[in-house]
């Protein structure tokens, strides 16, 4: 079985985030670069990352007229990522045109297309947020509505809250992948993430990678915390 777990790189400097993943390299499956780094560092930090052989998550939540974001996935497939995300609230034509260029371009170089990952309802959002944007829908429903939608437009995988695993499991086929973060264990602080569940609760439930940031990168020995989450799973 591959390794699970996705470290989120929130780290402000690109000499931090190498020196991490060269710490929990060994005990992690792969790196997820975000706005903040990939904002100050640009691409370099995924060639760097690329280079010590991890497999990298380029999380840009991707969101506009579908031929823009066609050639963004296009550039992120050519820059050699593994998974990146777009909004599934961009619409159906977005996203398979987002799952197109993501096909036609690796098939070009000849290597295998990166997964995109559909985002549905941000987890910052509660059904009065949705029903400022005219969304009236309780979260669960529009998740479940985006999710499908997101499967019928082609993609292959979606990011979830680790309390949505469940439900979308119910409703969707089994190879569609689920990339869950808010992952913490009993012991953790729980930060700002308000459902959370343990990595190995995360993973019965139905996830097939788990992001995780602070219970690694800000515990005293990051390769140590990395270690004891991946043990915890078997
Ligand atoms: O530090 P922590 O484990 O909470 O980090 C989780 C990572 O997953 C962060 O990079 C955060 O931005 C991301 N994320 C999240 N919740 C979402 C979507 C992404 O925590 N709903």
């Amino acid at each position: 079985m591959q390794n699970p777990i996705i470290v989120a790189l929130d780290v402000p400097t690109p000499a931090r985030a190498v020196e991490l993943a060269r710490s929990v390299a060994p005990h992690v499956g792969a790196f997820k670069v975000g706005k903040e780094l990939f904002v100050s560092a640009g691409p370099e930090i995924v060639r760097q990352l690329r280079a010590t052989g991890t497999q990298v998550f380029l999380d840009l939540k991707f969101h506009d007229i579908p031929n823009t974001v066609a050639k963004a996935v296009a550039a992120a497939t050519r820059l050699d990522v593994q998974l990146l995300t777009i909004h599934a609230s961009g619409g159906s034509e977005m996203m398979a045109a987002a799952e197109r260029a993501a096909q036609e371009t690796a098939a070009a170089l000849g290597r295998l297309p990166p997964l995109v990952l559909g985002v549905t309802v941000l987890t910052s959002m509660d059904a009065s947020a949705l029903a400022e944007l005219g969304v009236l829908s309780d979260v669960p429903s529009q998740v479940q509505r985006l999710a499908l939608l997101a499967r019928q437009s082609g993609l292959r995988g979606l990011v979830c809250s680790p309390l949505e695993l469940s439900m979308l499991r119910q409703v969707l086929p089994n190879e569609m992948t689920l990339v869950t973060p808010g992952i913490r264990t009993g012991m953790d602080k729980a930060d700002d993430q308000k459902r959370t569940l343990s990595a190995r609760d995360a993973m019965a439930a139905g996830a097939n990678w788990l992001v995780i940031g602070r219970p690694i990168y800000a515990a005293a020995d990051p390769a140590g915390a990395a270690r004891a989450i991946l043990d915890s799973l078997y």
